[in-house]
């Protein structure tokens, strides 16, 4: 057994490319390679027989938690019966019929169709290309710059890598390009004037997100994206009445507004969609992770009614839309994101990411908030976060070169517990499976606590 891991672990080191990993410290065998192999619930174990409490449900993705049976029975049941048929040409199955029902049936109130990608990188992308489709159709072509916000994030390929405002996703990538603008984040915690109330710092980031599209002519700015809690930027809540100021200066200027639901869509947030936990009236919508609780890859862009018209006149006028992958609407995922959905009913998540939630985020408060490093604990529904200064007075940041958030991070996955060194500031992030217990909560807190102790003192 111990020769079969050791050869796993030389091809791992030899043939494995993984994402987001520091490739050299990986092939020369410099940090640790963890495979894993099974799960039940927020837990997790390796193949060395190690368990840990999965307190980021993968990368806050596994919603309902590991080892569901009900959802490997049906993409058993689907791989048996059909595992593949394409979606072109008016094709569909079962499976991808009865869940765009069901995507709909729970979306914000105007919400259309569902196209559906593998990732919510190729969903992003599908959004962009939508939203240029839908201003040349409209005889607008120079309506096609799109807004993201520093600190967001929406993935990693050349356009969403662009969407995406955090430096390490851009360094050496040759990105942004354009037509994509960045305006403040909405990081009230970080905010440059700390005079600022949390509603005046949401009106100076409408007021930046005005100059922007003035300064560059309303009649260029296609859509403006945003995910409704910032979450690889920090895990950060939006400042009181953000996003009713951010909606009117929009609405101004003919501005589309995509949410980015990939971490909030399905429940995260104590509502089905974080459109609807903050007033957002979005015009499309992009979903993944909790579409499927990542039991199998699927993604979508929920379309409004606004933007269907447009694009049913495009087809009219330019025949079938030139946009497709081979994998849109997979049978199997389809199948595993019906199953999912229907957990998430049976076993009252949304309600749980609310009730548990909170709980977990009390406690963390409670036990952390008022250490000497703690600068700041935030958090909605089954989301958290605690940021570490140097200073809490002067709130002075740590140099990043110290990593003390990946240091904490390191320490709290030593006694079992995973949580997510975010990856720009010292933040440790927490995104536990929906159906997270307070037993569970509890023990986070307890190993954040030691963690915290142990890096910090
Ligand atoms: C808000 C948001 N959008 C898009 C993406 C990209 O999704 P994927 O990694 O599936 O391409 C992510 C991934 O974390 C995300 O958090």
């Amino acid at each position: 057994m111990l020769e079969q891991s050791n050869e796993l672990a030389a091809w791992d080191r030899d043939h494995f490319f993984h994402p987001s990993t520091h490739m050299g410290m990986h092939a020369r065998g410099e940090m640790p390679n963890r495979v894993m192999a099974g799960g039940e619930g927020a837990t997790i174990w390796d193949t060395n027989g190690k368990k840990s409490l999965d307190a980021f449900a993968g990368l806050y993705c596994v919603n309902v938690g590991y080892g569901r049976q009900k959802i490997a029975d049906a993409i058993a049941e689907q791989a048996r019966n059909l595992a593949y048929y394409h979606a072109y040409v008016g094709h569909g199955t079962e499976a991808s019929i009865r869940l765009s029902k069901m995507i709909i049936d729970r979306a914000p109130k105007g919400m259309s169709r569902v196209y559906y990608g593998l990732s919510g990188s190729d969903a992003n992308e599908t959004n962009i290309k939508l939203i240029w489709y839908y201003n040349n159709v409209l005889g607008r072509p120079e309506k096609k710059k799109i807004i993201s916000r520093w600190r967001g994030y929406h993935g990693s390929g050349v356009m969403t890598g662009s969407l995406t405002g955090l430096a390490g996703f851009h360094n050496a990538f040759d990105l942004p390009r354009a037509p994509i603008l960045h305006t403040e984040a909405p990081y009230y915690y970080r905010r440059e004037d700390r005079s600022l109330s949390e509603e005046q710092f949401a009106q100076y980031c409408a007021d930046q997100l005005e100059k922007l599209i003035v300064a560059q002519g309303p009649e260029t700015i296609a859509a403006f994206i945003g995910e409704p809690v910032l979450g690889t930027g920090g895990i950060v809540p939006p400042p009181k009445g953000y996003w009713g100021k951010i909606q009117a200066v929009l609405k101004k200027y003919d501005i589309l507004l995509v949410a980015d639901e990939v971490v909030t869509g399905f429940g995260r947030l104590s509502s089905m969609f974080g459109s609807d936990h903050y007033g957002i009236q979005p015009d499309l919508i992009t979903i993944a992770k909790g579409l499927t609780s990542a039991y199998a890859p699927l993604s979508g862009v929920i379309v409004g009614d606004k933007v269907w018209k447009v694009l049913v006149e495009g087809s009219d006028k330019l025949g079938p839309i030139g946009h497709g992958w081979t994998y849109s609407a997979h049978p199997i995922c389809a199948a595993a994101g019906v199953a999912n959905l229907e957990l998430i009913d049976e076993l009252d998540l949304v309600k749980n990411a609310g009730e548990t939630g909170a709980y977990f985020r009390k406690g963390l408060t409670d036990a952390v908030a008022g250490h000497k490093n703690v600068g700041d604990v935030r958090g909605e529904g089954m989301l958290a976060a605690v940021e570490f200064v140097e200073d809490k007075d002067d709130r002075k940041f740590f140099d990043a070169a110290k990593k003390i958030g990946p240091q904490v991070a390191a320490a709290l996955a030593t006694s079992g517990v995973i949580g997510r060194a975010m990856p720009q500031g010292d933040i440790l992030g927490f995104a536990p499976p929906l159906c997270l217990t307070r037993e569970e909560a509890d023990t986070v807190v307890a190993k954040t606590v030691e963690a915290v102790k142990a890096v910090l003192g």
